[in-house]
C-alpha cells in the first residue's frame, strides 16, 4: 500500500464509522463535494460533536463559519446539552444566508446566532465565556487571534483549531506562505504556553483541541 492509499483508506474508513447524519446534514455535504468547498466533513464534525458534548458546552463560537456544516455538529451538541447559543460567524452574507436554511430546517433555529464579518472582531464584540471555540478562519490569521480567543474561553473550556496539518506542509521548510506560517506560529504559541493542554488529532487535515487550564 502506497502512502496516499493508506491515506485515503483511513479517511473512509474514519468516515464509515461516523453513525448515519440525517438527510439535510448529507445534502450539505454533497453540496461541499460538488463545489469544493472545505468543510470539516463528518469525521471531523463527530469529533466536534463529541468534544462539546464533554464539556457540557452551552456556548460555543465558531470563526469561520461557512454555510453551516461544522455549526450543526456544534448545535446538535449543545441541544442535547440542554440548550445554549452557538455563533455562526462568516464575512459572506450569502454564506450566512445559506447557513440559515440548512440550520432551521436541522432544527436548530433557537440556538444558532448569526454575525456577518470578520470573526475575530466579531469575537472581540460578544460577550464571554465561551465554553469551546472553534478556529476555522484563513488560516494566516491563526496566530493573531489566539489572544482574543484566550481572553473569551473559560478555564476548563475547548479551543479547536481547523487543518493544522495543512496536508503536511507545516513540516515543509520550503513552504513558507503566510498561510503555511500563521499554522505553524499558532502552534508553537499554543504548544509552549502552560496554560493550555494541547493534542493535535490527525483526522482529515488535523484538529488542534487545546484545553484551557
Ligand atoms: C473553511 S471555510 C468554513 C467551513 C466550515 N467551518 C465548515 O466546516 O463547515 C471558512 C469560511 O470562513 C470565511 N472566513 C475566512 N476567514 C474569515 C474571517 N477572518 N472572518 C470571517 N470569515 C472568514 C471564508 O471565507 C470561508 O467561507
Amino acid at each position: 500500500m502506497t502512502q496516499d492509499d493508506f491515506w485515503s483508506r483511513l479517511d473512509a474508513y474514519l468516515e464509515e464509522l461516523v453513525p448515519a447524519r440525517p438527510p439535510e446534514l448529507v445534502t450539505m455535504e454533497e453540496y461541499a463535494r460538488e463545489r469544493h468547498f472545505p468543510i470539516i466533513g463528518p469525521a471531523a464534525g463527530q469529533l466536534c460533536y463529541q468534544l462539546a458534548r464533554m464539556v457540557g458546552a452551552r456556548r460555543i463560537f465558531e470563526m469561520g463559519s461557512g454555510y453551516g456544516y461544522s455549526t450543526a455538529w456544534f448545535a446538535r451538541a449543545v441541544q442535547e446539552n440542554g440548550g445554549g447559543e452557538v455563533y455562526h460567524v462568516v464575512w459572506d452574507e450569502e454564506l450566512s444566508s445559506r447557513a440559515r436554511g440548512h440550520l432551521t430546517r436541522l432544527g436548530f433555529a433557537d440556538i444558532v446566532r448569526y454575525r456577518v464579518g470578520e470573526a475575530v472582531g466579531a469575537l472581540e464584540q460578544t460577550d464571554g465565556p465561551f465554553d469551546l471555540i472553534f478556529n476555522d478562519i484563513d488560516k494566516e490569521a491563526y496566530a493573531a487571534a489566539l489572544p482574543a480567543i484566550t481572553a473569551k474561553l473559560r478555564s476548563g473550556g475547548v479551543l479547536v483549531v481547523d487543518n493544522t496539518l495543512w496536508s503536511g506542509r507545516v513540516w515543509d521548510e520550503r513552504d513558507q506562505s503566510a498561510s503555511t506560517r500563521g499554522i505553524r506560529e499558532f502552534t508553537r504559541l499554543v504548544t509552549g504556553d502552560p496554560g493550555w493542554i494541547v493534542s493535535l488529532v490527525p483526522i482529515r487535515d488535523g484538529l488542534t483541541v487545546a484545553y484551557r487550564r
